[in-house]
């Protein structure tokens, strides 16, 4: 138990390191003032550019592929393992350094999804880019990506721990894009490349 409980702790505060915050502010954009105000790569994108939101669409899954690649070294088993995962996600989303006003964990989960459910991953992962293709709305892609997710991994053998991360991280992702959802349904939501200058 001290050892899963450092895992999640460490997990919890990589999870919290905030990739977009800082590669925006080294380019000189407040991303919490811009776009959707979210610090994630779609926002990224929108306020700063493709290289600088590549950047942190691959970084966000390394921080979570990072702290289960340690937790995995200190010989966690698989709910350690699930619990490291969701508590870099929650870091992720809930950042201490942000005033717990964190991103919403999709990149993220990505990585987590990749450590520890990877066919299930990649599956949803390719239903989600499909989606953004087809609507241009990243927010529907991500969501699709999740529901999709958890479809995928009861189709095949799993175990209590995947099943339990995987539904975590879906009701993590939805949660987080209550203000997306409302968009969506509203017909205001933000399509990939329109450019925005306000935070809403
Ligand atoms: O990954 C977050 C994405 O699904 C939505 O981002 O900035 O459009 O709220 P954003």
């Amino acid at each position: 138990i001290p050892v899963t409980l450092l895992c999640v702790t460490v997990g919890y505060l990589i999870g919290s390191f905030p990739t977009g915050y800082f590669v925006a502010r080294a380019h000189g954009v407040d991303i919490q003032k811009v776009g959707s105000g979210n610090i994630g790569a779609t926002n990224v994108l929108r306020a700063v550019g493709l290289w600088p939101a590549i950047l942190v669409v691959l970084a966000d899954p390394l921080k979570a592929l990072l702290a289960v690649l340690i937790a995995s070294a200190l010989g966690l088993g698989a709910w350690g393992l699930v619990l490291t995962g969701v508590a870099t996600v929650l870091g992720n989303n809930f950042n201490v350094f942000l005033g717990f006003r964190g991103g919403k964990g999709v990149a993220t989960s990505i990585g987590v999804g990749l450590a520890l459910v990877p066919l299930t991953t990649l599956a949803a992962l390719a239903v989600g880019l499909f989606t953004i293709a087809l609507g241009r709305f990243v927010s529907l892609g991500s969501l699709v990506a999740m529901f999709s997710a958890i479809f995928f991994l009861i189709m095949g053998p799993f175990s209590a721990p995947q099943l339990f991360l995987v539904v975590t991280l879906a009701g993590l992702v939805i949660f987080k894009h209550r203000e997306n959802i409302r968009r969506l349904a509203e017909g205001t939501e933000r399509r990939l490349g329109v450019k925005t200058e306000h935070a809403s």
